[in-house]
């Protein structure tokens, strides 16, 4: 991923009442987070971006880490890394912006090769798609001959293109369990997230060989931050993603993905709730779901945080940062990723409760 793309010329906008006018029904949805003040310097750009995607036919994938105003005013569709993917797979816009990181882009780049997939700043990547290479899982089959490779999509374009089949952390136990029933096999590698991969581990029979990669954003949870926060809020209740370590995972009342997290709360109204993950989340939960009162403590994702609507408005008004992915590339990982998709999900969504042991037979690093 090229370390520039983060260029915006975009002029100043007013708040004029025309503004006012095309904005002042989405206020509402967003109130509790911004103040008036602050609301009136982003209504220009929320208004420009909605012409803008009408008369481009573009659509915004936006996911479940974009700050309120991206994810509840400018986004057409919300979602987990599963749910976006999909969508990009099926939309029939010419454009898609893709607020999300650099990732999630090329997900969308490779199942929809005809379409323009614009990314706001090419810098927003991920800790865990850095951590692994094309190269790296060439070199994995070498070593573990007959093992399927299943790899998470926090990955870049060449790691998915030598993987049989991708997972998210909506649908990776299913993934895993499908994948060596179709292989004959006991043991699956799942790179590379190695805390994704114990957590998986303690739900299945399978035997896990991972990577050394992790969430420098989920990495950062500990149990004890959970206990203290029991202690501090009595009868709160704990979503944790499964991209946190085992230990953290143990301590909460629920783990799942950032969709399955949102739909707990929706389903179960709990009256205080806290969810161990990226800040955001948190703000776009509370939007659907006014009477849950949520416990803050969060960790921000650098990359995430990179996506705002100026930058939004740049990729629409000057078609901006174009996505390229190597078609020869493209059409391997598309066969990964379209598997995935494919796959009948008929466990749901996957959750991850420790029945067994988050233990995995190997962690594999760079030699
Ligand atoms: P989800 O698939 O749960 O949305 O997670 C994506 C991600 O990047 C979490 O850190
Ligand atoms: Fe990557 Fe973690 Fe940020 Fe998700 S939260 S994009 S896994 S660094």
């Amino acid at each position: 991923m090229p370390a520039f793309g983060n260029e915006i010329n975009v002029a100043h906008l007013p708040y004029t009442a025309e503004v006012k006018a095309k904005t002042d029904h989405l206020y509402p949805l967003v109130k509790a987070f911004i103040p008036e003040l602050e609301w009136e310097l982003q209504a220009p750009y929320i208004a420009a971006i909605n012409d803008l995607k009408a008369t481009k036919n573009a659509v915004i994938l936006a996911h479940n880490y974009m700050t309120p105003e991206i994810f509840a005013c400018v986004g057409d569709y919300q979602g987990d890394s599963l749910m976006l993917a999909k969508e990009a797979a099926k939309t029939d816009a010419d454009i898609i912006v893709q607020a999300g990181v650099h990732f999630m882009a090329e997900t969308s780049k490779i199942l929809s090769p005809e379409k323009i997939v614009l990314i706001p700043d090419l810098r927003a990547g991920c800790s865990l798609a850095a951590s692994i290479s094309g190269a790296d899982v060439r070199l994995l089959r070498e070593k573990y001959p007959g093992i399927p490779v299943v790899t998470y999509v926090n990955t870049t374009a060449d790691v998915k293109a030598e993987t049989d089949i991708c997972c998210t952390s909506s649908n990776a136990v299913e993934v895993v369990e499908s994948i060596a029933e179709e292989f004959g096999v006991d043991t699956v590698m799942l790179l590379p997230d190695q805390y994704l991969a114990k957590n998986v581990a303690a739900m299945t029979d399978i035997k896990i060989i991972t990577w050394a990669g992790s969430c420098e954003v989920h990495e950062q949870f500990s149990a004890d931050d959970i206990r203290e926060i029991r202690a501090g809020n009595p009868g709160v209740v704990v979503l944790a993603h499964p991209e946190c370590p085992p230990d953290v995972l143990s301590e909460a009342d629920y783990a799942g993905s950032t969709s399955g997290m949102s739909n707990y709360v929706k389903d179960n109204q709990p009256n205080n709730v806290v969810l161990i993950t990226e800040c955001s989340m948190s703000d776009n939960v509370a939007l659907e779901n006014p009477n849950v009162n949520f416990v803050r403590p969060c960790n921000l994702c650098p990359h995430m945080k990179r996506i705002t609507l100026k930058g939004i408005l740049n990729a629409l008004q000057n078609i901006e940062h174009e996505v390229v992915v190597d078609p020869d590339i493209a059409k391997k990982a598309r066969r990964a990723v379209q598997r995935m998709i494919d796959l009948p999900m008929k466990k749901g969504q996957s959750t991850y409760s420790h029945i067994g042991k988050p233990e995995v037979m190997a962690i594999e690093a760079r030699g």
